[in-house]
């Protein structure tokens, strides 16, 4: 159907990266918490999503039951939503989920159903167990259709819910993924992120060419964020260096990828709290356009990636690869501009002049510098 949801990239927190199995109520309680306390929430951060692991079966007509660690979705929820914040969940359409819990295989429309009444805002669809229904038929038919029939059971209930797909890139879905017969407002690039080097510049390389898929209501997702306490239930703080998380971040912001944090909300340092709450790289992965940016220059090690904003403006990021400092330089001609560019660090908060032709700065290892362009006098 005609989704008019998402129209920016969904912005919040997951459980996954931190917790994996070891969610439970009072965990995702605390997340919204502190998505609060922080001030997050007022930078545009609202989702608060429970992902894998909460359901215990089903009942004898069939509706989806929540384990031990969830006595009541519905007070959860209320909770939630109590705070201005919304409150998303997780399934997967063949029987079971990733983790082996009760998903929605013919259960399609009760589940839908039963998020509609829990007050649900946002569906995470995993794929996992689908694979022994399709019998690993992997054709473009038998990749869509799961997510056609919970497109359609969402579609059935009052409530307006933002559909992501999760199925790690596979069969090319940013292709299909908004197509009407399923709706999907997001949909997954990549296999599943670590907080790595080696992770993290695999999923960003493997993005170049996916952003004309991208747009308002229907956004690539190249997974969730990895700064800050994380580890999958194994807590520690991300092994990503404060530099490749300047880089995470700016990227983010200029895939205009959805931005759900991943990390132990209630132990978050001022780094990690700056990474997040920086406006100026929100502004960027919120703008309004919705145009992801496009990677304009690959020279080895050192690329240059552009997208347009609404306001006539570009953000740009100065992306170095390399294990070594480099010198990065982006030529205005590159960007398909003529005139002297006023130039802002979004990073620094500064401007740094007008600036004919082009300009050079030395970015970090495994670093970003994330700039704003702007045009100054005649075209
Ligand atoms: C695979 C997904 O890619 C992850 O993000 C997470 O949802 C797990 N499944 C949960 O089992």
């Amino acid at each position: 159907g005609e989704h008019k949801l998402a129209l920016t990239p969904p912005m919040g927190w997951n459980s996954w990266n931190v917790w994996a199995g070891a969610v439970d109520e009072d965990k995702v309680k605390a997340a919204a918490d502190e998505m609060i306390s922080t001030g997050l929430a007022a930078h545009g951060y609202s989702y608060i999503n429970i992902d894998d692991t909460w359901e215990a079966g089903r009942d004898d007509k069939g509706n989806i039951l929540t384990n031990k660690k969830f006595p009541d979705m519905a007070r959860l929820s209320g909770y939630i939503h109590k705070k201005g914040l919304r409150f998303g969940i997780y399934s997967s359409p063949g029987p079971q989920t990733c983790a082996g819990y009760t998903a929605s295989y013919e259960h399609e429309d009760q589940d839908a159903a039963s998020y509609a009444a829990w007050g649900v805002d946002y569906l995470k669809y995993d794929w996992c167990s689908y694979g022994r229904i399709a019998k690993d038929d992997h054709s473009l038919p038998a990749l869509m259709k799961p997510y056609q029939v919970m497109g359609a059971s969402l579609n059935k209930v009052n409530r307006d819910i933002v559909y992501s797909l999760c199925q790690y890139g596979m069969g090319e879905v940013w292709k299909w993924g908004a197509d009407p017969s399923i709706g999907g407002n997001a949909w997954r690039t990549t296999g599943d992120i670590v907080d790595n080097w080696h992770s993290l510049r695999g999923i960003i390389e493997s993005q170049a060419g996916h952003e004309v898929y991208a747009g308002p209501g229907h956004w690539n997702d190249p997974d969730m964020l990895m700064v800050g306490i994380v580890g999958f239930g194994k807590t520690h703080p991300t092994h990503l260096k404060p530099n490749e998380q300047i880089l995470h971040i700016s990227m983010w912001s200029l895939l205009a990828a959805p931005i759900l944090i991943g990390c132990d909300m209630t132990k978050m340092d001022q780094f990690t709290l700056d990474l997040l709450a920086n406006d100026e790289t929100i502004d960027i992965n919120q703008d309004p356009l919705g145009k992801a940016a496009s990677r304009v220059v690959k020279d080895g090690n050192r690329e240059v990636w552009a997208r347009p904003l609404f306001d006539g403006t570009k953000a740009v990021g100065l992306v170095n690869m390399d294990n070594e400092p480099q010198k990065i330089t982006v030529k205005w001609a590159d960007l398909g501009l003529k005139a002297p560019q006023a130039v802002r660090d979004l990073w620094l908060h500064k401007n740094l002049g007008t600036i004919n032709g082009s300009y050079t700065v030395e970015v970090p290892a495994h670093g970003c510098v994330l700039l704003k362009v702007k045009g100054v006098g005649r075209k």
